[in-house]
């Protein structure tokens, strides 16, 4: 079984609050990411996916058609946007890294699947310091 990552970057906007609860309380639970000016992080995305080698074409999966998944279906959609109002496949949820990280498992997965390999990890790092893992 071989791993293959591949990294693409996202700058995005939101900010994290329920409505029902005071600017105060998001502000106390949410901290900075509740400012109601909404503010942005520099996202990096990893999407890790597994499989066998091709053995005549040498590699798990076309690297460029991979690109172009995440490209299609999960930058394009997120990069510059607002994630808690314009981005579809984020509507209902929190704009959370861990929320990002489920949709867009659940996003890439079929498509993924339809490429002849599985989806192993979706990880997001919204600062150098924190990032989350999703294993679907
Ligand atoms: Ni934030």
């Amino acid at each position: 079984m071989i791993y293959l990552t591949r990294r693409e970057r996202f700058s995005a906007a939101h900010r994290m609050f329920r409505p029902d609860f005071s600017d105060e309380k998001n502000a106390e639970i949410y901290g900075l990411c509740s400012n109601p000016g909404w503010h942005g992080h520099n996202y990096e995305l990893f999407v890790t996916v597994k499989g066998e080698m091709n053995r005549e074409l040498g590699y798990v999966i076309n690297l460029k058609k991979l690109k172009k998944i995440i490209q299609e279906y999960v930058i394009e959609p997120l990069d510059h946007k607002n994630i808690n109002t314009q981005v579809d496949f984020m509507k209902g949820r929190q704009a959370s890294t861990e929320s990002i990280a489920i949709a867009v498992w659940e996003v890439l997965e079929p498509q993924i699947r339809k490429e002849g390999v599985e989806l192993h990890c979706v990880k997001i790092t919204e600062t150098e310091n924190n990032y989350i893992e999703y294993y679907g």
